[in-house]
C-alpha cells in the first residue's frame, strides 16, 4: 500500500530536474506519485551518508532519479568495493547485496525487500558444489555471481556475464565447471577451446525467449538490431547480432546508434536506455523479472528510514567468498563489447 505522500509545489520544484530526465518515459500524470518519494529518498541519502547502487533492471524512476551508481553486476560489485559511503542500499536482488557486503564488510548493506531473489541463485547450494568436486577432482569451479555467499565461498573464482569468457580462459587446464547457468555456460563454450561442464540452472526471465521469437521480430520489424543477454538459450544468442551483459548492450546502443533495436532481456532495460537515445526506436517485447520488480521507491524510502533489511554474511563464509570475487576482479577485461559467436 502506497502511503500518503503529498505532492507540494516545493517538491515539484525540487524534483523538476529529475522529471526532466524521465519525461519521455514517465507520463506527467504519474510524476506526482513518484516525486515525493524521489525527494524524500534523495534527502535521506545525504543525511545517512548512503549510496544507492541500482542494477540496470530497476524501473526508470529508481534508475534515473535516485540511484547514485547504475550498472551491470560487475560494475555494481566494483562500485561496492570502492565506495566510501557508510551505507549501501542495493536496488537489485539479494545476491547483489551479499556481494556488496562481501566486498565492503564494514559497511551497512541494506536491501529494500528481502524476498528479491533469483532463480539462478536458488538453483544450486554449496553441498552441490562439494559433490561436483568429488566427481570432477581438480577441475576449477567458476560460479556466476548470481549465487549465494555460501556457493561463492565453495568456488575457485566468480564471473559475471561481462567477464565470463575472460575468467574461463584465465584458468589452468582444459576443463572448467561453470555453474549454475547452463545457457551462459553453453554460450561461453562456443567461444573457447576449453571443455565447459555445467549445471541445469536457468534465469526464469531469459529462458523464456526462443530463436523462433527472434526470427519473428526480424520479420515484423525489418532492419531491427537484436541484442541478447548471454543468459538466453544458445539458439537465441545464435540469432542475435550481439550478446553481452546488460551494460554491454547499453554501450552497443550508445556507440552504434542503431535505427531500430530490440533488447532481448528484462523490460526495464529498454525504458532506461530509451530515455538517453530518443533517436533510436526500441522494439519492446521483453520479460519481467519478478524479483527485481520487488524493489520500489516506497521500499527504498522505508529501507533508509528504518535501516532495514540489513544483509549480513557469516564472516568465515564472507572471507572465502571474497577470495573468489577478488580473483574475478583481478582478471583483466579484454573486450567489454563482444560480438556473439
Ligand atoms: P548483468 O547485469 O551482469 O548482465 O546480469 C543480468 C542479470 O540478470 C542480473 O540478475
Ligand atoms: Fe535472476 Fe534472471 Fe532476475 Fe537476473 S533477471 S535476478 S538472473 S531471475
Amino acid at each position: 500500500m502506497e502511503r500518503d505522500m503529498p505532492y507540494t509545489p516545493a517538491i515539484a520544484a525540487a524534483t523538476a530536474p529529475a522529471y526532466e530526465k524521465v519525461k519521455a518515459i514517465i507520463p506527467a500524470i504519474e510524476w506526482p506519485v513518484h516525486a515525493p518519494y524521489v525527494h524524500a529518498i534523495n534527502q535521506l541519502k545525504r543525511e545517512k551518508n548512503a549510496v544507492i547502487l541500482a542494477h540496470n533492471y530497476m524501473t526508470p524512476e529508481i534508475f534515473h532519479c535516485v540511484a547514485d551508481f547504475v550498472g551491470d553486476s560487475l560494475q555494481l560489485a566494483r562500485e561496492a568495493a570502492k565506495t566510501d559511503a557508510a551505507v549501501i542500499v542495493q536496488a537489485g536482488v539479494h545476491f547483489m547485496a551479499e556481494t556488496s557486503k562481501i566486498l565492503s564488510p564494514d559497511k551497512t548493506v541494506l536491501i529494500p525487500d528481502l524476498e528479491a531473489g533469483c532463480s539462478l541463485a536458488a538453483s544450486i547450494t554449496a553441498a552441490d558444489i562439494a559433490l561436483l568436486r568429488e566427481r570432477f577432482p581438480g577441475v576449477p569451479v567458476v560460479t556466476y555471481v548470481n549465487t549465494s555467499a555460501e556457493v561463492k565461498a565453495a568456488s575457485d573464482i566468480c564471473c559475471t556475464s561481462s567477464n565470463a569468457l575472460d575468467v574461463v580462459e584465465s584458468l589452468p587446464g582444459d576443463t572448467v565447471l561453470m555453474l549454475p547457468d547452463e545457457f551462459l555456460a553453453q554460450n561461453i563454450a562456443r567461444q573457447t577451446r576449453k571443455k565447459v561442464l555445467t549445471w541445469a540452472g536457468h534465469c526464469e526471465v531469459h529462458e523464456r525467449f526462443s530463436g523462433a521469437e527472434i526470427r519473428r521480430y526480424r520479420e515484423m520489424h525489418p532492419g531491427v538490431v537484436v541484442l541478447a543477454h548471454p543468459e538466453c538459450p544458445p539458439d537465441v544468442v545464435a540469432e542475435a547480432d550481439f550478446a553481452g551483459s546488460t551494460s554491454a548492450m547499453i554501450a552497443y546502443v550508445g556507440d552504434r546508434r542503431p535505427k531500430r533495436v530490440v533488447m532481448v532481456t528484462e523490460c526495464s532495460m529498454s525504458d532506461n536506455v530509451a530515455v538517453n537515445y530518443p533517436d533510436v526506436e526500441f522494439v519492446r517485447p521483453c520479460n519481467l523479472c519478478p524479483h527485481m520488480k520487488r524493489i520500489t521507491l516506497e521500499k527504498i524510502l522505508r529501507s533508509l528510514e528504518t535501516m532495514t533489511h540489513e544483509v549480513t554474511v557469516d564472516p568465515v563464509v564472507a572471507k572465502k567468498a571474497k577470495e573468489a570475487v577478488d580473483r574475478m576482479l583481478a582478471v583483466p577485461l579484454r573486450d567489454a563489447v563482444r560480438k556473439a559467436a
